[in-house]
């Protein structure tokens, strides 16, 4: 008999649904949330509402598309967290509710287990999927992790950010330009038109492998603050410029440990995931290491380098499969690591 699962996310500002059958995923729908742009950031309690809004037409449209009945479903997988909780609620109350109704399991997922399994998401049979162990560098708007992969429920974290992470790098700097929230895609935009040597911005002296951004944005925008007492015009002149110089630095930041942590451990597979795996110099970069080492680079499609249900889904299904269900006294947690 399938295995047919269901997968929902509601951790953020995305709500989410999918269905996989058998590891393979037949749907995946997504409903992003505008209402945010105003303010320049997500709000949580409006991210709440939005989610109570979404679920239902998400969950109806994801089971719609992939064919199948409620009633074809084996399990239900939910985030549980890390996220804002309010949004967390919002889908694990869902779960919960449907599961009752339906009489399946309910499947806990973590959030950060999400990402990093995301490259086991089949469209076909044939994909090719990761051979553990594998590294994963798990990059977003809240995490910068370094995470030795040793199965689908045992992940190390091997490094990971002191202060700010990759996308908040991005995203701040990108603000001190004038660029609209989230900054990180504007910033790669820009980068491809820029010269990526023109700026020098400081670089973290972290020991261990463990990162540190908050450094590196101080230095953008002291640079930008000096330059615009000579020149009001400064950023509007050398934008490109600019993101193509920063979008370097964080590069080699993130390559830097990134290859003492594949040194240090001898893997042979390196995949990326979170937010800013989006980010074409830091899919080029890792694709190009890999292949000057000649390790096998896993580089994810960019729909599930946001948030998804795929993710929830796929890394549902193998708790499934090994029985790994949850009770429905499971509350949400806003935060939590691997
Ligand atoms: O994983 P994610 O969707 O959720 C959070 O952890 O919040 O990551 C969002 C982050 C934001 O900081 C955004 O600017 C960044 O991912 N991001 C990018 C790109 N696309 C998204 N950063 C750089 N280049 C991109 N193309």
């Amino acid at each position: 008999m399938s295995t047919i699962i269901l997968g929902i996310e509601s951790s953020c500002d995305d709500t989410s649904a999918a269905i996989i059958k058998d590891g393979i995923l037949l749907s995946n729908v997504i409903a992003s949330q505008s209402v945010h742009e105003e303010y320049g950031g997500v709000v949580p309690e409006l991210a709440s509402r939005a989610h109570q809004q979404n679920i239902v037409p998400v969950v109806d449209t994801a089971i719609k598309r992939a064919g199948i009945e409620k009633s074809d479903l084996s399990a239900i997988a939910f985030t549980r967290g890390p996220g804002l909780l309010g949004s967390l609620l919002v889908g694990t109350s869902f779960a919960k509710g449907l599961s009752l109704g339906l009489r399946i399991p309910i499947v806990d997922v973590n959030h950060l287990h999400g990402h990093v399994l995301s490259h086991f998401i089949r469209r076909e049979p044939n994909d090719i999927v990761p051979e553990y162990p594998f590294i994963c560098l798990l990059i977003s708007g809240g995490n910068s992790q370094i995470i030795l992969v040793k199965n689908y429920n045992d992940m190390e974290v091997l490094g990971q950010t002191i202060d700010d992470a990759a996308g908040e790098a991005f995203d701040k700097c990108a603000k001190v330009m004038g660029l609209p929230y989230p900054g990180g895609p504007h910033i790669d935009r820009l980068a491809a038109e820029g010269d990526a040597t023109r700026f020098k911005f400081s670089k973290p002296h972290i020991p261990e492998l463990n990162y540190s951004f908050s450094g590196l944005k101080t230095s953008f925008l002291y640079t930008l603050r000096d330059a615009k007492k000579l020149d009001p015009d400064f950023i509007e002149k050398n934008k490109a410029d600019l993101a193509a110089s920063l979008q370097r630095t964080i590069i080699e930041i993130l390559l830097d440990k990134l290859k003492k942590a594949v040194d240090l451990t001898g893997v042979k597979t390196v995949a990326i995931g979170g937010g800013v795996s989006a980010n074409s110099g830091v899919r080029q970069a890792i694709a190009d290491y890999c292949a000057s080492r000649g390790l096998k680079a896993f580089i994810p499609e960019r729909a599930f380098t946001t948030d998804n249900a795929a993710m929830v889904a796929i890394a549902g299904y193998y708790k499934y499969l090994a029985g790994d269900f949850c009770h429905y006294d499971a509350v949400p947690y806003a935060r939590i690591t691997i």
